[in-house]
């Protein structure tokens, strides 16, 4: 049995200084903020590269509150894409403003930014582009029409822990950027938690009383807030795991290289990872429009597989209301119906992944005979 992810084989690999970890916090009964969610702050927002990070319960709460630090409200607009997780759309209804989709480079699964200037609006006040599976977006020109429009940048970055796009670093490209620690992303926590990362001081300031109830002492609400503090048993977690994270992610980069060269010459697309971007793969998605059949294949040899995501947001019924159609985004409504994503996490063996490939050329080659 090949799993799709296998966390208990890492929290094998780190389970003495996780469990120190944790009994710290248990000691210290630090349990909501507290040193360990400062030191991890501190360290993750180094590690994207960003001056300031604020730890919060979830990454949808990251995105929700980087909105509200800039002032993002009802009559504003935000666009972003179709083809991503439902929390990066859902973030922006949060705030009352109107999601504006645009569709994706087939290629690489992120916003095209070609699609941007026709979007804007005088309403607009963001973009917000996804790293979507681990690899960044194309941010130059993203960002140089955002300048010249005067708009905000707010990275989704929850999938892209260390990625970069020409040697800078996921989350620290943008105004701000935003991250998920799920337990399943590249940096997991054992529980919930997110972050935003910035080295804008008022942004930071603003989001630290944001998710703590608006107060900046207590009981001295300033702002309407929220209650979306990161624990501190997450943090002490957190900050374990960080020390792991560049060699996880090198080694997931050797597992997708080693599924690219299983893969080549079989027809099977599979992911294109251009030559600026470190991508970090946290999925590694080949296309096949045979996609139920080599899933049960899949199943039926013990091989997990996923799919991310198979319905575009805007053909979603919760989303129906932003009045978008079948067809209006061609290139999202395509990669929903054919992606593929094959397990994915750092220890995943050598022999693993000639299996797993091995499966797929087969599948691949029966599709070729039958068309033939
Ligand atoms: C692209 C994207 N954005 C936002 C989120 C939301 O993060 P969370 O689940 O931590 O709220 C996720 C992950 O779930 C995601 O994959």
């Amino acid at each position: 049995m090949i799993p799709f992810v296998d966390l208990k084989a890492q929290y094998a690999s780190i389970k003495t200084e996780v469990d120190a970890a944790i009994q710290g916090v248990l000691d210290s009964c630090q349990f909501t903020l507290g040193s360990e969610v400062a030191r991890f702050e501190e360290e993750f927002a180094a590690y994207s590269g960003a001056k300031l990070g604020m730890g919060v319960n979830t990454g949808t709460s990251a995105l929700h509150l980087a909105l509200l630090a800039a002032d993002i409200g009802p009559g504003d607009e935000v666009i972003t894409v179709p083809f991503t997780f439902v929390a990066t759309v859902a973030s922006i209804y949060y705030t009352g403003a109107t999601p504006v989709l645009v569709d994706i480079d087939p290629r690489t699964f992120t916003m095209d930014p070609a699609c941007l200037e026709a979007a804007i609006t005088p309403r607009t006040r963001a973009i917000m582009p996804v790293h979507l599976y681990g690899q960044c977006a194309d941010m130059d020109p993203i960002l140089a029409i955002a300048r010249k429009h005067k708009l905000l940048v707010i990275e989704d970055a929850a999938q892209a822990h260390g990625a970069e796009y020409k040697g800078r670093r996921a989350g620290s490209m943008g105004d701000m950027g935003c991250f998920s620690f799920y337990p399943g992303k590249n940096l997991g926590a054992y529980g919930e938690g997110g972050m935003v990362v910035t080295d804008n001081a008022e942004y930071a300031r603003k989001i630290r009383m944001l998710r703590d109830w608006g107060a900046e002492k207590k009981y001295e609400h300033v702002l309407k807030g929220y209650n979306f503090r990161l624990e501190g048993i997450q943090g002490a977690v957190l900050r374990v795991k960080l020390r792991h994270l560049e060699a996880w992610t090198e080694a997931r980069r050797a597992a997708a290289a080693r599924y690219d060269r299983a893969l080549a010459g079989s027809g099977v697309a599979t992911p294109v990872a251009l030559a600026h971007n470190r991508h970090v793969y946290h999925i590694y998605a080949i296309r096949t429009t045979e996609r139920q059949a080599w899933m049960d294949a899949l199943a039926a040899q013990g091989i997990q597989s996923g799919i991310h995501y198979p319905i575009p947001v805007h053909l979603l019924p919760a989303y129906a209301d932003l009045g978008y159609k079948a067809g209006q985004f061609p290139h999202s409504e395509q990669a929903a119906n054919e992606v593929l994503s094959l397990p994915m996490f750092p220890e995943l063996t050598s022999e693993q992944t000639a299996e797993v490939g091995v499966a797929i050329r087969r599948l691949a080659a029966g599709k070729v005979a039958k068309a033939g």
